[in-house]
């Protein structure tokens, strides 16, 4: 029964998208658990570049069986227009199917989402207002509308009507928006539904079958660990869990179906929106890698935050998600410089030292990142094709980061493309169940 979890690492945007494509050649499905498209998956293939925010980043192999979970809240008309476009490119969506159970983002959880924000003022999260947390919130009231519901007109219209009921106050200074419109909302999200019926099943049944038979199937998470909402920078994180542990609940699927948990993780840090950084760059470096990185968001186009690699928050994001491995992306963007420093510990008010991710609020604002340095290389990694292809120092700096986290590197991103991805023995043997001699940590290279 091999099901293999990819998860964000950090605070979001590893490089989850390009990790699945490419291990979706090896799959036989692809699903998403968590999340809704607040998250941006990027794939890049030759020229050609995509950017996936709700559908799983299999879709790009003709008929791959592709997932959208339980566990995942569906804006429909976002839906809709990414199965638009993906068909405009001549992109085979046929294999793609929606949990009927995956609740729906409507509009008046895009307007609380915003409201919320405005009314927050400096204290604002800076979430992508997609709707996410105001749909997760109706979710956990009851009061949430699911994609089976989009099949009952009457039930439907029902359940709008209970879902607005309470929020009455908070959406009067919309009154007049024609989205908000009970007729109106009901007769387009029936429209939606029936676009989308084709694609809606029982998939929690439908990915047992294909475990039990003995298919692998590829979950893909979205956002990263540290915006999880019960183990990351709370009130600064997701509404919804992006840890591996989720991939059970998110997908109907039990967890001795999941063997593997790969963890992704950029050779530095980012983060967008507000909350706690640590090992954050303020000064001319910050601004240095969000440029050679393209640190923009995907969703958003926001300027990501930019910082050294975190390896308190990597080894917290390691034991939260029992990983198996880990993927180290943008390697490249680190070369040309003299010396890179990663964050090994944080030092707290009165000196107070944490190796281990502190879990009180106020204590994590207070902490700065202590910081190690270690040799940079010069050489353009680009065209590296194995691990040996790379500079001593680059070997040492993942020999480094997969000692400290006490997992093996299993896969290295040396640039956007698909061919820019190295595969170390530890990869090989786990994925591709390739013979390798007994491979961990340093060796892992
Ligand atoms: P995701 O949300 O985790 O899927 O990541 P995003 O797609 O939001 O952001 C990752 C960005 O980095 C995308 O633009 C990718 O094309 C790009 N990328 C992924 N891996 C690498 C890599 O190894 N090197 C470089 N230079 N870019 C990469
Ligand atoms: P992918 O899957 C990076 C961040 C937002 C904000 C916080 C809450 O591409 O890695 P939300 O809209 O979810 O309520 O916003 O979470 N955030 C992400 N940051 N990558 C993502 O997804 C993100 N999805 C949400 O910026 O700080
Ligand atoms: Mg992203």
């Amino acid at each position: 029964m091999p099901g293999i979890v990819i998860v964000g690492a950090q605070w979001g945007d590893e490089g989850k998208g390009k990790i699945t494509d490419l291990l979706a050649e090896h799959g036989d499905a692809v699903v998403r658990f968590q999340g809704g498209n607040n998250a941006g998956h990027t794939i890049v293939r030759g020229d050609q570049e995509w950017k996936l925010h709700l559908i799983p980043s299999g879709i790009l192999y003709p008929g791959k069986r592709c997932v959208i979970g339980n566990g995942v809240v569906i804006d429909p008309r976002v839906l809709i227009d990414e199965l638009h476009a993906l068909r405009a490119r001549r992109v085979d969506v046929s294999g793609l199917r929606i949990s009927a159970n995956a609740h729906l983002i409507m509009p008046y959880h895009l307007l609380l989402d915003s409201a919320g924000e405005a009314k927050l003022g400096s204290l604002q999260i800076g979430t992508t207002r997609r709707g996410i947390g105001p749909c997760y919130a109706d979710k956990a009231a009851r009061l949430g509308i699911r994609v089976q519901d989009l099949l009952d007109e009457k039930i439907l219209k029902k359940k709008i009507v209970a879902a607005m009921e309470p929020k009455r106050q908070s959406l009067r200074p919309f009154e007049k928006d024609p989205a908000l419109d009970l007729h109106t909302m009901t007769e387009e999200y029936l429209t939606f539904g029936h676009q989308l019926e084709q694609h809606v099943a029982d998939t929690s049944k439908l990915l047992w079958e294909m475990l039990d038979a003995g298919k692998k199937v590829i979950l893909e998470g979205a956002q990263g660990a540290m915006l999880d909402i019960d183990h990351g920078t709370y009130p600064f994180v997701t509404s919804s869990n992006p840890l591996a542990g989720a991939a059970s609940v998110g997908t109907g699927i039990g967890p001795l179906a999941i063997e593997e948990v790969w963890g992704i993780a950029k050779a530095y840090t980012t983060r967008v929106g507000a909350g706690p950084f640590p090992s954050e760059l303020h000064e001319e470096m910050g601004e240095t890698i969000r440029q050679r990185g393209g640190e923009f968001g995907t969703t958003t186009g926001r300027p990501r935050r930019t910082g050294w690699l975190d390896l308190v928050a990597l080894r917290y994001a390691t034991r939260l998600n029992t990983l198996s491995a880990l993927v180290v992306t943008k390697l490249d963007v680190l070369s040309g410089l003299d010396r890179i420093k990663v964050c090994t510990r944080y030092r707290g008010p009165e000196g107070a030292v944490f190796e281990d991710f502190p879990y009180h609020q106020t204590v994590l604002h207070h902490t700065t990142a202590e910081l190690m340095e270690l040799p940079g290389w010069s050489e353009d990694l680009g065209e590296c094709r194995t691990p040996s292809d790379l500079p001593d120092a680059a070997r040492e700096y993942l020999e480094f980061i997969a000692e400290q986290a006490g997992v093996p590197v299993a896969l290295i991103g040396v640039g956007p493309g698909r061919e820019q991805v190295l595969w170390t023995e530890a990869g090989r043997q786990t994925l591709l169940g390739e013979d390798a001699v007994a491979v961990s940590g340093r060796s892992a290279l």
